[in-house]
């Protein structure tokens, strides 16, 4: 399975913060926001990645990720000209997709949550149709919301992008797992009022075909926003929280990629040695002491938790 991250739009809900700079690209407590969504297509076991971003801001991507190799990644960029919509991911990334199945994950999305790496990986392995995760939230009214089968909870009858009226208080969240069939059908979403073809049409058209699947976050989870600057200071304080007291980094992703085995030992000292003077590089240290006798990327082993 083919990995999309999807780091567009003009972020005006957060200038003037994003007046010069991308909104992914803006720290989460102590790493940008893309780490997060990147962090989830790893532990879900994805390595091909193309990254869509604005043309200002993409070169910003690439000089950070590179071609991805320090972390095991094989990393692509493209630009999205214009904001058209989250559904454009599938047709700007056409080539790349080619003849795999494709998770979309949203650049200012951040998930934490026990078994996440379980559920994800499940998700990977998915043959046909489409799989979504859905989160209970108090504002259903600013995404796109499930509408499930009176009689059956577990049954997805539609979704309804940002409704005046929620039918639930389940959104929809910014990971989508999806078979090859994405693309054709993205190619003939026609835009909606506000001019853009949504993510919600694809979906809506899975349920349609009776292939759609909703996975719901329950308790346990954490599916942050980071939609003003009130909630990302939250988020930074989530992060900060559950890091100072659990001792384990999120997002951490030279550890996600050492304990999967994608890169060995030396690399990961390399990438702790560069960030040493941040609590980050020598966390990464910390790893690489408690782990070198494993030394992962030797063994190529893919023990892995919900880093
Ligand atoms: C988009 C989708 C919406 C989804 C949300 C998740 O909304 O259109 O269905 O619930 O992402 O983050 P946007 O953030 O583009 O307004």
């Amino acid at each position: 399975m083919k990995g999309i991250i999807l780091a567009g739009g003009a972020g005006t809900r957060l200038y003037p913060a994003t007046l010069a700079c991308s909104k992914q690209m803006l720290p989460i407590y102590d790493k940008p926001m893309i780490y997060y969504p990147l962090s989830v297509l790893m532990l879900a076991g994805i390595r091909d990645i193309l990254i869509i971003s604005t043309p200002r801001d993409i070169t910003g991507f690439e000089e950070l990720f590179k071609d991805g190799h320090q972390l095991g990644l094989n990393l692509q960029y493209v630009v999205q000209q214009k904001p058209r919509g989250l559904a454009d991911a599938f047709i700007l990334g056409k080539e790349f997709i080619g003849n795999d199945n494709v998770c979309l994950i949203l650049g200012d999305n951040i998930f934490y949550g026990h078994d996440l790496t379980k559920m994800v990986q499940a998700s990977a392995q998915l043959k046909t149709g489409a799989e979504l995760y859905g989160f209970m939230v108090p504002n259903p009214k600013s995404f796109g919301v499930a509408v499930l089968d009176p009689n059956d909870p577990n049954k997805l009858i539609a979704i309804e992008e940002k409704p005046e009226v929620p039918k639930s208080n389940l959104a929809v969240t910014g990971l989508y797992f999806y078979d090859n069939d994405v693309v054709k059908i993205a190619e003939n979403v026609k835009p909606s009022a506000r001019g853009e073809i949504e993510i919600t049409s694809i979906n809506n058209e899975y349920i349609r075909r009776g292939k759609a699947k909703i996975n719901n976050l329950g308790r346990g989870f954490a599916w942050l926003d980071t939609g003003t600057h009130k909630n990302m200071l939250d988020a930074s304080h989530f992060i900060e929280m559950v890091q100072t007291r659990t001792g384990c980094y999120v997002a951490c992703l030279e550890e996600i990629a050492y304990r999967k085995g994608y890169i060995n030992g030396t690399q990961l000292l390399e990438a702790a040695e560069k960030q040493k003077s941040t609590d980050y590089g020598k966390y990464l240290r910390r790893i690489y002491e408690e782990n070198k006798n494993l030394d992962f990327g030797k063994q190529g082993t893919t023990r892995s938790r919900n880093a």
